[in-house]
């Protein structure tokens, strides 16, 4: 585990503030006890088909399932032999009540135009673009890459994919065309939905662009479908790129959903690993609609007159589990906002909040990072009277932040989630449940009804109270992802060949003596940028395919904004770095990945303190970044005075 880490488990630990929820909120609680909470708990552990059999009633099945789970770790199935579809579970069913004149999805764009589309809006285009996509040949079990803005076609593209049995892969909009030539080629996508742009603080973040120059090295890809949204010029190629509004207006209305097995993809979703590509995390059917939509209720205490807004982009898992599918599956009225939350100033979001009356509303610490910054007088500005709830999702969230959180936007009122969950995961699995959980500032608390964690050492030995080590799952649970897409071996080993029996996705954690977890982050070489999960190893790969550079080491170290920033260690092949070289290389790393990916410290280096077989030591590097002395075993290290000279540099 880095020092780093290690670090913030002892700020963590002076932690002794508890917070329990108001009897007003209790009372209207979707889960008002903890007798409740132990109960299903219990159950869920002892009995798992049983449990999970039971709220799979609340899903609409073509046909039921002959067993609720088969199999082991890693190799599980849920719901087997059941016909089911996402897209009736979050549309058709509310149809044929009220629901069908509810607002799902409300809307607003950055220059703030605004839609809202009733279930039955949504239903129609969803079933008119299905339409669309099986005339441009696509079939059930075909991928569909979107590289869309934060609009509603992206909703409507991702459900008309389930509706047809298409795997969407979902490609984040800041990333670069070589990361989408790549996400292209490993999924092998057909067809490619984007836009002419989005908004982005007041400018067009030009997404055809991007698409056109990864169709160079994109060569499954026969059709690419265009949204207009801002009208900026595009280049449309004859035969192979399409208007979405020219394809949608001549297409039927009603298009039936495909029954598909519960284990169908639903999605592909790439994340970084520490080493190699990035990995297609492959999502399936019915147990990943059961897990999102039972965690929205119980964790979002979802209610048919909130207005619950996640400010997630849909381009990571928390935009599909939690704008999209969860809460649609359940009903809800979910909003969007395509843009920035400092645009066209810093009170956007509260702005937002109070015009449409939030209820709910579900963030990541670093932008709470950024709204304290941004100073108190931007909420102050406006009537958040109307938030009852407040959630977290990404990283650890420092205990000051989740005060200031508290009493600036919760206003001493809103209980607060706090969710740790993962890409792999598909939902939420240890988190406070807001009518029951006396929170404490930087934990997130229990695990979920199901959810069966342990924190363990390497040998796989429980660890005591308060003692950090690895957090594992012990029991499957319904959304976990199912493979790697194309390489089921290094899913095998990337999740279940370090602690025998269990699945572990790199976190380390402490549990507390009333049995809180306190996440402390990742231990292996994964950032955490601003809620992003980036490989060190990507950006480094990027670096070094700069002509001038002979090798990088990618570190993450303590940001005041982002949670981690990235500091890059650069050795050249000849001549000494300058300023002009730095600008050089943000670019290249900028246009390489993305700009999620931006260095915010390029450092340069005659040599990078490596083992004796050549491995970077990266755990040295994090303390030269973060300006730490280092107390940490350099006994592997191969030459000493590398270290010694890096520090020097530095003064
Ligand atoms: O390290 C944990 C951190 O984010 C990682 C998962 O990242 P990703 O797959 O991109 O999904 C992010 C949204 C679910 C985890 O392994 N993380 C996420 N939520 C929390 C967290 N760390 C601490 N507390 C959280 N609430």
């Amino acid at each position: 585990m880095s020092q780093s880490s290690a670090g913030s488990i002892e700020s963590v630990l002076q932690e002794g503030r508890k917070f329990a929820p108001r009897a007003e909120f209790t009372a209207r609680a979707n889960i008002s006890s903890e007798a409740e909470y132990e109960k299903m708990w219990n159950r869920a552990k002892d009995d798992p088909a049983g449990f999970w059999g039971e709220l799979a009633e609340n899903l609409t099945w073509f046909k039921k399932y002959d067993s609720v789970l088969s199999g082991n770790m890693p190799d599980t199935k849920w719901f087997n032999g059941g016909k089911i579809n996402a897209s009736v579970q979050c549309l058709d069913r509310h149809l044929t009540s009220w629901r069908k004149n509810k607002a799902a999805i409300i809307w607003e764009g950055e220059p703030g135009d605004t839609r809202v589309l009733r279930y039955q809006d949504l239903y129609r285009e969803v079933c008119q673009f299905a339409n669309v996509l099986k005339s441009l040949g696509v079939k059930t079990g075909d991928r569909v890459t979107l590289y869309m803005p934060m609009i509603p076609e992206l909703a409507i593209a991702m459900l008309a994919c389930a509706r047809i049995g298409a795997t969407h892969s979902i490609i984040f909009g800041g990333f670069s065309a070589d990361a989408i030539a790549d996400r292209n080629n490993d999924a092998k996508a057909k067809v490619v939905v984007t836009a002419d742009g989005g908004w982005r603080r007041g400018k067009v973040v030009s997404l055809k662009a991007a698409v056109d120059e990864s169709m160079e090295r994109s060569p499954s890809v026969e059709k690419v479908v265009v949204v207009r949204r801002t009208g900026s010029d595009v280049t449309m190629t004859p035969d192979r790129d399409f208007w979405w509004h020219d394809l949608m207006q001549d297409a039927d209305t009603d298009c039936d959903p495909v029954e598909l097995d519960s284990e169908h993809p639903l999605f592909i979703l790439y994340t970084s690993g520490s080493t190699g590509k990035p990995k297609g995390v492959l999502h399936t059917t019915a147990g990943y609609m059961l897990g999102t939509m039972m965690t929205s209720k119980w964790v979002f205490d979802l209610k048919d007159d909130d207005t619950y807004w996640c400010t997630a982009d849909i381009g990571w898992v928390t935009g599909h589990s939690y704008i999209v599918y969860g809460p649609l599956a359940n009903g809800a009225t979910t909003m969007m906002y395509e843009g920035a939350p400092n645009w066209p100033d810093e009170g956007r979001f509260w702005n937002l909040v109070e015009k449409y009356k939030v209820n709910i509303f579900y963030t990541a610490p670093t932008a709470i990072r950024a709204f304290i910054k941004w100073g108190d007088q931007w909420p102050g500005k406006y009537d958040l009277s109307s938030l009852r709830l407040l959630g977290s999702v990404g990283e650890p969230i420092n205990p000051e932040a989740w005060m200031w959180y508290h009493r600036v936007i919760g206003q001493e009122r809103c209980p607060i989630v706090d969710t740790w969950w993962q890409t792999e995961t598909g939902a939420i699995m240890i988190s406070p449940l807001p009518g029951i959980t006396a929170a404490k500032p930087g934990s997130c608390t229990k695990p979920l009804p199901g959810v069966v964690p342990d924190i363990v050492r390497k040998d796989g030995t429980s660890v005591g109270a308060n003692e950090g080590g690895l957090l594992v799952m012990k029991q499957p649970w319904p959304s976990m992802l199912r493979t790697l897409y194309g390489d089921h071996e290094r899913f095998v080993s990337t999740y279940f060949g370090d602690i025998e029996g269990c699945y572990f996705a790199g976190d380390g954690a402490r549990k507390d003596s009333d049995g809180y977890y306190w996440v402390m982050g990742r231990v292996d070489d994964v950032l955490n940028v601003a809620g992003h999960r980036l490989s060190t190893m990507e950006i480094e790969s990027a670096l070094v395919s700069h002509p001038n550079v002979a090798e990088a080491a990618v570190v993450g170290f303590p940001h005041d904004l982002k949670g981690e920033g990235i500091c890059c260690f650069v050795s050249l092949k000849s001549g000494d770095g300058n300023d002009e070289l730095i600008k050089e290389l943000t670019a290249h790393v900028r246009k390489q990945i993305g700009a999620v990916a931006t260095p915010d410290v390029i450092r340069f280096a005659t040599a990078l303190p490596k083992t004796r077989s050549g491995k970077i030591m990266r755990r040295l590097l994090r303390d030269v970044a973060a300006g730490r002395v280092s107390t940490q075993d350099t006994t592997t290290l191969e030459d000493l005075t590398v270290l010694e000279k890096l520090r020097q540099d530095e003064d």
